[in-house]
């Protein structure tokens, strides 16, 4: 009976940890842990939870130790690209949530204003192939230096002369002495899963798994917008309201060239537009969180 539960890889402690659990809660799905507090289990649908280093996520995800895994998009590209054959596991969705860059840095007192600058450098990185993919693509010769961890403190330890690490808040970078100079990967939170087939009961775990997370995906950043405006204005408003159905045009009492405007549209599209909205004369504009909202 057991082996038929879907088993999830997510992050014990670090960047995607909470905002994994937050996700699977989201999904109504309450994680009780285990008293190892390596494995959860999951009581809403059939799923076990295995907790893990992010860098192991991919491995035991295409080693059948686990079924699916929710892991950084570099770290999952970082694995591709050190394997010679097809990864056994492949990525189903990006997920929105533990965005970051991978970037090449250098030391602040570095005037750096073209790639060309890395010419023949040592460059510390826990991500070689990455790395190495964009050092080839832009024609640089500069070697990677394999580190784990700790790859801000090498331009220091005389290790290496800038680094390939992953920035959020720039605030390790920054403690260290060093500056971004390039992008090298954008990254956020994906979900993987095996290539191979599930077993039937597996299958269907998962397509519930799935529906519940493109759920919370497509409300996570949707508001409910409603505002009064001019009945003449409606089409240049609907313009700025996309990414819903068409919107819903309401009466208003007792005012014959003016409607209420509803719809369903995403917060940061949304802010971008707030002064042209107002030129066309919106007003009373209220913005409504949306619990949830099944596709
Ligand atoms: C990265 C990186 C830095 C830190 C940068 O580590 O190696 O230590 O995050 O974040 P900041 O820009 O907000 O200061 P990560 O969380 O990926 O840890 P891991 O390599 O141990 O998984
Ligand atoms: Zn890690």
């Amino acid at each position: 009976m057991s082996e038929e539960r879907l088993r999830i890889a997510i992050q014990k402690s670090g960047r995607l940890s909470e905002g994994s659990f937050d996700l699977l809660k989201s999904c109504g799905l309450k994680v009780s842990r285990g008293k190892d507090k390596l494995y959860g289990r999951v009581h809403e649908l059939p799923i076990d939870v295995l907790l893990l280093r992010d860098d192991d996520i991919p491995s035991f995800v295409a080693d059948d130790a686990c079924d699916v895994g929710i892991v950084g998009q570099n770290v999952f590209e970082e694995d591709r690209l050190n394997l010679e054959q097809e990864h056994a596991a492949e990525a189903v969705m990006a997920l929105g949530f533990a965005r970051c860059k991978l970037m090449l840095a250098a030391p602040k007192e570095w005037t750096f204003d073209s790639p060309e600058m890395l010419e023949g450098k040592r460059i510390a990185t826990s991500y070689p192939g990455l790395t190495r993919l964009w050092l080839k693509e832009h024609g640089v010769k500069a070697r990677p230096v394999m580190m784990k961890g700790s790859v801000e403190v090498a331009p220091r330890l005389k290790i290496a002369d800038a680094v390939c690490d992953i920035v959020s808040t720039g605030a390790t970078l920054d403690a260290n002495g060093l500056k971004p100079v390039a992008t090298v990967f954008e990254s956020q939170a994906a979900l993987i899963r095996r290539r191979a087939p599930f077993s039937a009961e597996k299958q269907a775990t998962f397509e519930a798994l799935l529906k519940r997370i493109n759920g919370v995906i497509t409300s996570r950043d949707a508001k409910y917008v409603m505002m009064n405006a001019p009945r003449s204005a409606v089409a240049a408003i609907t313009e700025y309201l996309p990414g819903a159905d068409a919107p819903t045009i309401l009466e208003l009492a007792g005012a014959s060239d003016k409607v209420a405007i509803h719809a369903v549209c995403r917060e940061s599209v949304f802010w971008d537009h707030l002064e042209e909205l107002k030129n066309l004369g919106a007003s009373a504009i209220l913005v409504l969180p949306i619990e949830k909202m099944m596709p």
